[in-house]
């Protein structure tokens, strides 16, 4: 396991135990950005854009304030939205559609988070270098996707009340 692995695999103990018994998606995805943000390097932006009204709506998150609304299949984040693939842009500048919330990013990773089938949000990370991201990137950050997913399911089973988005409703079972 390399240095990178590593890091990832502290960064995801550090995710399951902030997340373990919480079923509160705004706080789950407050927490994982910051452990996020504050746990990589090189990184300018971190946070969530949440699917709401058939848009992207802006969610908890570290960094400059960011665009609040994105167009599902616009920009990075819409196209990880509408097509469930995770988006690896080596130079955004080069990305037909991008949408520039901090002139300091050239590189940025999207991964999406889907629940039985449907688009919950995006998770979002910016880098000022160029080809910041690669696939170990992706494949840890998906975990920690994995594992916020799994807390939206967690909500299902709880007396709280229900997570209502306008395309995905969890009703108590209590
Ligand atoms: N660059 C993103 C917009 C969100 S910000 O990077 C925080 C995009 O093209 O979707």
């Amino acid at each position: 396991m390399n240095t990178q692995q590593q890091n990832y695999e502290l960064l995801i103990s550090q995710v399951t135990a902030l997340t373990q018994g919480e079923s509160d998606m705004i706080a789950n995805m407050a927490n994982i950005s910051a452990v996020v943000f504050n746990g990589l390097a090189d990184i300018n932006w971190a946070g969530f854009y949440i699917y709401k009204q058939s848009q992207l709506v802006l969610g908890p998150f570290q960094g400059s304030p960011a665009c609040i609304r994105i167009p599902m299949g616009r920009g990075v984040c819409g196209s990880a939205a509408e097509t469930q693939e995770i988006q690896v842009v080596n130079n955004v500048h080069d990305f037909a559609g991008h949408i520039a919330c901090d002139a300091a990013s050239n590189s940025e990773i999207v991964i999406p988070i889907v629940k039985n089938g449907q688009t919950v949000g995006v998770f979002d990370l910016d880098s000022p270098s160029f080809s910041r991201f690669d696939g170990c990137d992706a494949e840890y950050l998906s975990k920690i996707v994995d594992i916020l997913a799994n807390t939206i399911l967690a909500d299902s089973q709880s007396t709280e009340t229900p997570l209502v988005l306008d395309n995905i409703s969890l009703e108590t079972t209590v």
